[in-house]
């Protein structure tokens, strides 16, 4: 028998509430820490802060005071995890190589999520996206390289690549070009819903830290790159936020949340090589076992409806983050020149949206972008781009150079071309 986390004892709701002595929890050593310790720490983060704003709306919804107190109760918990889990990261790492983490973990966990996909549409929603993140891995590792000592290998460690992705300065789509269909959860799998939860929590909370954090940088053209990045952010969380069905109750969407609290810090527990980080996610399961069942019997309770029948008997494969290194290549081969048409991801010559799309470009970049100005100021102040290219030269001829960048006119040429 699997894991059922319907089924697993956790701690008592009433015994989760921890003094501030525990949560402040002492932060890892940057320069031992397990680059994947970090990204998960990054992602339980998300996690949590979405678990904590879904109970927010929740409760603005509902007008039963018991259960409006139930949810003040359990999103308390969310909140004390999220700072314990955040608060993992040690002052010493600055904004920007926080920031190499955040696209660190965009790339190897939709590579993670993308591989295990069984849902086409939503597999070729996550590598429409992989190959955007990546490229903002990318960017900012050559604002990094100018500014800091630090440079992004020592803290991607190998793991990761950077090199270019789609060209961020190509990414920008019209807002209508970015929402896509929802699934049906009658039929979608559990499994894909649990991925679609864990990459808009991922995304949403790449975008709220770029929103906060992207003016605390004093390279001006650095504060311009946190804004074009961040509108691309913004444009995930609306890709990935339109899969899910929205015709779930607020009932079934907590019980989704609570499912997938406990699914991703169960994934993190598998694959965890530092004991305290160890730990903590094993408090966090236990804690969410109870959040779970507690969502559960609300559901049941308020629906008439047993959630235990959305899920399997046990819980799907863990997601573990780990190299993606050919994955990644081979979408950047495949799919680079790739646009959003309505609800489609598509190559872009055989696109319907491209008037739209070049418009779109010509008023946002306006013959600048803060995106191309950061590599253009590297290879002027160091010979060449930063990279850490460690599988060979570049897959498209066109971004192989490491002297001379592309424009947005001879990008968009090469990707009709393809
Ligand atoms: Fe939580
Ligand atoms: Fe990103
Ligand atoms: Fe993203
Ligand atoms: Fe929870």
């Amino acid at each position: 028998m699997g894991f059922n986390p319907f089924k697993e004892k956790g701690i008592p709701i009433e015994k989760q509430t921890k003094p501030w002595v525990e949560l402040n929890v002492k932060p890892y050593d940057s320069s031992t820490v397990d680059p994947y310790t970090r990204l998960r720490g990054i992602l339980m983060n998300g996690i949590e802060a979405e678990a904590v704003q879904f109970y927010h709306n929740f409760h603005r919804h509902i007008d039963i005071p018991e259960l409006r107190a139930q949810l003040a109760t359990l999103r308390r918990i969310e909140q004390q995890e999220q700072k314990m889990v955040n608060w993992m990261i040690p002052a010493e790492e600055s904004t920007l190589q926080v920031t190499i983490g955040y696209e660190q973990l965009a790339v190897d966990l939709t590579a993670a999520l993308a591989q295990a996909e069984q849902d086409p549409y939503v597999k070729a929603a996550l590598d429409f996206a992989l190959l955007e993140d990546f490229d903002h891995l990318y960017r900012y590792a050559n604002l990094l390289a100018m500014t800091d000592e630090k440079k992004a290998e020592s803290i991607v460690k190998q793991f990761t690549e950077i090199i270019p992705g789609r060209p961020t300065v190509i990414e920008h789509c019209h807002p209508v070009d970015t929402v896509r269909n929802f699934t049906d959860r009658s039929k979608t799998s559990a499994q894909t819903k649990l991925h679609i939860e864990t990459i808009i929590a991922a995304e949403q909370q790449t975008m709220n830290f770029y929103m906060n954090i992207g003016n605390r940088l004093a390279d001006q053209n650095g504060r311009g790159l946190y804004q074009e990045i961040a509108q691309i952010e913004e444009q995930h969380v609306t890709h990935y936020g339109s899969l899910t069905d929205p015709r779930a109750s607020w009932f079934e969407m907590a019980v989704l949340h609570e499912y997938n609290e406990c699914y991703m810090y169960y994934s993190c527990m598998q694959s965890e090589t530092d004991d305290k980080a160890k730990g903590v996610w094993q408090m966090c399961l236990e804690n969410e076992l109870t959040h779970l069942q507690t969502a559960a019997e609300i559901m049941k309770k308020y629906e008439n409806k047993d959630p235990e029948e959305m899920f399997p008997d046990s819980m799907p494969e863990p997601i573990v983050l780990k190299p993606a290194k050919e994955y990644v290549r081979s979408i950047l081969s495949s799919q680079l020149h790739y646009t959003g048409d309505k609800t489609k991801m598509v190559p872009l010559n055989m696109s319907e949206s491209q008037d739209r799309y070049q418009t779109f470009l010509t008023t946002s970049n306006d013959d600048f972008a803060p995106s191309q100005k950061v590599v253009q100021d590297c290879i002027n102040s160091q010979g060449e781009d930063y990279r850490v290219e460690t599988e060979g030269p570049h897959p498209a001829d066109i971004l192989l150079s490491r002297r001379d960048i592309p424009d947005q006119k001879s990008l968009l040429e090469f990707c009709k071309n393809r």
